[in-house]
């Protein structure tokens, strides 16, 4: 993209995160990574009166290959942590989450976005206020809820018991104190207690799995019992092929914690494209995360809710066509939202 383009953009995105000429936002990057990010954002901090700098990291020393969640590269830099927790907002263009070092900056007020997808991406699906005030409708109803329940006609039906773990909204801008949003995003979630997730949940052809940025191509049947996996199998008469991928991949954790069930929620943007892996497989598959009326069931660690499941080993699979139940009551239908104020003003 265009420097001048991805300013303006940066410029909207700061705007919408209330950024303002008393205030200090830092721009974190790593190794040769992102230059035009920071640059971008620097120019827009500076556009709003705020001060503002870059702080690069070195290069991670070994690349497993692996999606390996948690390492910031900031573990043994604690004076770049301080200069970060010093901020009023943090732009993370490295994907700090996960990492004890994310949690310490939150922890000293200062509010963290973080920008990794391709520009082009960023663009597109820009925030709004009203995707915002969509999602806060959906994260109020999961925050009141004490179970989750979700079915599929594939024979999905799976059961999280809630209520011990806060519910977290994404809507892809952050202006409060000490709070993380990811650029784009358009989804809520929560998790189910420790031992509380029991099911089954069966993958179709189409879901999405992340971070393998593919689409399941070969029924995948998942037994869920007490919070833990305990099966991955192929369905009757098929390669099985996706399971196979699945289990080899945990498997390389080498780390039991790997089976745990982690986040689970819905998306709601429609700007959102479920063929998006088709135009940006470079990305991290936000837009596959938030497309309208998916969900996402995810697998590992838990320690970004409190819990304490911190295993490197993270997947995200946004199922389409599933239907969720919120305490017995239908809040996704098939893939649709229920809830007038959750869908796109308009409708659909
Ligand atoms: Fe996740």
């Amino acid at each position: 993209m265009d420097q001048n383009l991805f300013n303006e953009i940066c410029l909207k995105q700061l705007t919408l995160s209330g950024v303002n000429e008393d205030e200090t936002v830092a721009v974190l990057t790593r190794g040769e990574e992102r230059a035009e990010y920071a640059a971008a954002f620097m120019w827009a901090a500076q556009k709003l009166g705020a001060a503002t700098f870059h702080l690069r990291l070195p290069p991670p020393a070994s690349a497993s290959g692996a999606w390996a969640v948690g390492d910031s590269g900031l573990g043994a830099n604690p004076r770049a942590v301080e200069a970060l927790k010093s901020v009023d907002m943090l732009v993370d263009c490295t994907f700090l989450l996960f990492s004890p070092e994310q949690f310490a900056i939150q922890a000293a007020g200062t509010r963290i976005l973080t920008a990794v997808e391709p520009a082009p991406l960023l663009a597109r699906l820009m925030p709004t206020k009203e995707l915002r005030e969509r999602v806060e409708v959906g994260a109020e109803l999961l925050a009141k809820a004490r179970s989750m329940r979700i079915t599929s006609p594939h024979g999905t039906d799976v059961t999280y018991r809630l209520g011990v773990y806060p519910t977290m909204s994404e809507y892809g801008y952050t202006d409060q104190p000490g709070r993380w949003d990811h650029w784009p995003a358009a989804f809520v979630f929560t998790g189910g207690a420790d031992d509380g997730v029991d099911g089954k949940i069966v993958l179709a052809p189409g879901d999405v799995l992340l971070p393998f940025n593919t689409y399941v191509q070969t029924p995948v049947e998942i037994i869920v019992e007490a919070g833990f996996i305990r099966d991955i199998r192929g369905t009757a008469g098929t390669t099985g092929l996706d399971a196979d991928l699945l289990t080899s991949y945990i498997e390389s954790f080498d780390d039991p914690r790997g089976y745990g069930m982690s986040h689970v929620g819905w998306g709601l943007d429609e700007r959102a494209h479920w063929h998006g892996l088709t135009r940006f497989s470079g990305g991290m598959g936000m837009e596959l995360r938030s497309f309208y009326g998916n969900v996402m069931f995810s697998i590992g660690p838990n320690n970004e809710l409190g819990g304490p499941n911190d295993t490197a080993c993270h997947f995200d699979i946004p199922m389409r066509g599933c239907s969720l139940y919120l305490d017995d009551e239908l809040i996704v239908d098939a893939g649709e939202l229920t809830v007038p104020e959750m869908r796109p003003t308009g409708g659909r």
